[in-house]
């Protein structure tokens, strides 16, 4: 009997001290957006903004998926006006990108559980602003050189992501994982 409550003690302990979903959820948005921007500085590094085009467009879906498999969840990035179709948000996403559009306080990160076939999930986003340095792929016809502009209209005839100021919501990380039962 006495075993039986120290293991109880024990796994109860190791329970409490395992990060909550949305604790999870904020890291790997964290990381993911660390790794993205690794990648995008050695390739300006290694050839200037037309070379990182092209690894963006080759890598970073690639990275993405790699980086959700790993953590075991689902993650990607979201745009209103994205660049990629694959980051053309769901209703959920794009009613929260919608609120943070029209509201005077700058975007904060949301979490909430919602119910699909009985099973409950965490969803979670977080914005991504626009910076300075996004422009040169993410601003207006003066701000994108020619070249760059080039491979974009070859490589996303359809893109929706420029004419962006620096400071205005670009984005957001979306992450979406299961909530274990154990879990109230
Ligand atoms: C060298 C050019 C370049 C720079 C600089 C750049 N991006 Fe991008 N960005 C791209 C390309 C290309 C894609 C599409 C990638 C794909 O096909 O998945 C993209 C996609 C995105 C997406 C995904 C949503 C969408 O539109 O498809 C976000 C969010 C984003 N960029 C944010 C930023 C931010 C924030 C910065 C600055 C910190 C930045 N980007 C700088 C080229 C660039």
């Amino acid at each position: 009997m006495r075993v039986t409550w120290a293991v109880l003690l024990i796994a109860g302990a190791a329970w409490a001290q395992e990060p909550t979903p949305r604790e999870r959820a904020a890291a790997a948005a964290a990381g993911l957006g660390e790794v993205l921007k690794q990648l995008l500085a050695e390739e300006l590094k290694k050839g200037g903004f037309e070379a990182a085009v092209r690894s963006c467009s080759e890598n970073a879906q690639v990275v993405t998926e790699e980086y959700a498999r790993e953590k075991g969840m689902e993650i990607r990035r979201v745009s209103l006006k994205y660049r990629n179709r694959k980051d053309q948000p769901d209703e959920w996403e794009a009613a929260k990108l919608r609120e943070w559009a029209a509201a005077s306080v700058p975007a904060k990160e949301v979490a909430e559980t919602v119910t699909e076939n009985g099973k409950r999930y965490l969803r979670y986003l977080k914005p991504i602003q626009t910076q300075a340095m996004c422009l040169s792929c993410h601003g207006g016809p003066g701000q994108i050189g020619a070249e760059v502009s080039a491979l974009l209209s070859e490589r996303y005839p359809r893109d929706k992501a420029t004419g962006y100021k620096a400071g205005e919501l670009r984005g957001a990380f979306s992450v979406t994982l299961a909530i274990p039962e154990s879990v109230r």
